[in-house]
């Protein structure tokens, strides 16, 4: 039976590590920044704490008993719940595949600009040398139309160590390079804000990231953003944090860890916040400008914005671009590998398969697509739409309809918090019930309906109809298709695990009252 060689997390430490580690990503230090400043600067955090407090650390306790109660994949878990529910598991494993394909890219990007750094590669036109002599960006979006090599190399390399890592299994691969990576990568982003603190303006910067805008948490579209970060910066949403948790020991403590583990990320976050305002004043004060002016968002302040800081330092430049592309690089990593394993762990409970030649043909698979689609001319724009819709459409969605399933339709929200209370040292009040059931759902809805509304009136980034209708909705269509679809195909194996949950004699329990021996 599947759960009986269910791999086990080494230590409850090393689980954290690795939560922290998948949470921890390109969200937190190319998205936060630009978004905090875009929404209303230092009023931005309230916001950003209510959506922490309300959705984030619920949600993350609720994947994380889900995983722990049904220690199977995403979508095993939720068969077992109801049935049904296991459409909304595929979905997501659809929904992981998607960012997979495209996140390892800009991971490869940081490996090729760690690189650049060295010796300042990009000359004086930063903006120029990452569209044209390094992505060689078509003019428009459209069908791909050759490839360019010097995104290749860097990405298959990326592949390659996500797969040896996922390949090596959750206590030898995940777990050990998490317990490596994850403090490498604070200590070198640490040196980088020191340094970043110490230039010349960074205190403009800072006074621009936090200086408050109260006005802007009467607007709407402040708080969409405050709960989309939230979303795409915890993992949640994505199955990522059932899977992890399904790899937990009978006795663990699911709340104080998602406790830690939301608020962890959460300072990362804010110490990315410094470290790159700090770098944006200091651009500014050397430009003679305001840091308004300097700001940019997400790809363009990674590869653009970061260039030109490099260069204008005038000592420390290298490696001051060395410290922020491998901290990109080494936080990328470790979320990407817990997106691969959502999709790792559902084919292996669907079909079997042993963890290496899973690896080696679904993870290869998913590695092929994204190194056939993205080192090409027309990469860039298939990333951009890719990344807009499946975070609207895909992650927050699927968040949301989660919510909805397990709250509202099958109400098992206090048979969760039972589960959640008895291994628990933080136990779980009405207020978990509260948050989950009622305020974020009514959030996200409006969040969901607010966005449909503008995207339905005028197209993403002006692209194209044809193009937007393949690389936009398809893909968000596609993904609830392909899971609804999964969920109709026949599964004995699942079949087989229903009936022996009925009896009460589930490998878990017989696992479960090993441990407690
Ligand atoms: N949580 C990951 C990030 O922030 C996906 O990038």
């Amino acid at each position: 039976m599947v759960q009986q060689s269910r791999e086990q997390w080494g230590t409850r430490a090393g689980f954290l590590m690795a939560a922290i580690g998948s949470a921890v990503g390109l969200g937190n230090i190319w998205r936060f920044p630009y978004i905090a400043y875009d929404n209303g600067g230092g009023a931005f955090l309230l916001p950003y704490l209510i959506a922490l407090l309300s959705a984030g650390i619920p949600l993350l306790i609720l994947e994380y008993t889900i995983g722990h109660r049904y220690r199977s994949s995403a979508p095993l878990s939720y068969r077992r719940v109801a049935r049904p529910a296991e459409a909304l598991g595929w979905w997501q494993v659809g929904v992981c595949f998607v960012v997979a394909v495209y996140y390892a890219v800009i991971v490869a990007w940081a490996v090729r600009y760690t690189w650049f750094s060295v010796g300042q590669q990009w000359g004086d036109d930063p903006d120029g040398f990452f569209n044209n002599d390094f992505l060689e960006v078509s003019d428009t979006p459209g069908m791909v139309s050759g490839y360019v090599s010097g995104v290749a190399w860097p990405l298959i390399g990326v592949w390659l160590v996500v797969l040896v890592v996922l390949a090596l299994g959750v206590r030898n691969g995940i777990e050990k390079a998490n317990k490596v990576f994850i403090p490498l990568l604070v200590v070198l982003f640490l040196i980088l804000v020191v340094q970043a603190l110490t230039l010349d303006g960074a205190a403009e910067g800072l006074n621009a990231l936090f200086t408050p805008d109260w006005g802007a948490m009467l607007d709407g579209g402040v708080w969409i953003a405050a709960y989309g970060q939230i979303f795409f910066s915890l993992s949640i949403g994505f199955g990522i944090m059932v899977t992890y948790a399904s790899y937990l020991k009978r006795k663990a403590d699911l709340t104080g860890t998602a406790i830690t583990a939301g608020f962890a990320n959460s300072s990362f976050e804010l110490l990315a916040g410094i470290g790159v305002f700090a770098a944006l004043g200091f651009m500014a004060t050397t430009a003679g400008t305001s840091v308004d002016t300097v700001v940019e968002s997400g790809i363009g302040l990674a590869f653009v914005a970061f260039p030109q800081i490099i260069s204008s330092l005038p000592v420390g430049g290298a490696l001051f671009g060395v410290l922020f592309f491998v901290s990109l690089a080494i936080a990328g990593v470790t979320s990407l590998i817990s997106i691969v394993q959502v999709i790792i762990s559902a084919v292996q409970d669907r079909t079997g398969m042993g963890r290496v030649q899973t690896v080696v043909l679904v993870g290869g698979a998913t590695a092929l697509a994204s190194i056939l689609l993205f080192p090409t001319h027309e990469g860039l724009y298939i990333l951009d739409a890719f990344d807009h819709f499946i975070n609207q459409y895909g992650i927050a969605l699927a968040g949301l309809v989660m919510i909805i399933v397990f709250a509202w339709v099958l109400r098992r929200l206090p048979f969760f918090q039972r589960h959640a209370n008895e291994v628990s040292l933080v136990r779980l009040g009405t207020w978990w019930r509260v948050a989950l059931g009622i305020i974020t759902p009514v959030l996200l809805g409006f969040m969901m309906f607010d966005s449909l509304r503008t995207e339905l009136t005028q197209n993403y980034e002006d692209y194209p109809d044809s193009f937007l209708l393949v690389a936009g909705w398809g893909v968000a269509i596609g993904a609830i298709v392909f899971g609804v679809v999964m969920s109709l195909l026949p599964w004995k194996r699942a079949d087989r695990i229903a009936a022996s949950d009925r009896q009460g004699e589930t490998a878990d329990n017989e696992q479960d009252e090993e441990e407690s021996r």
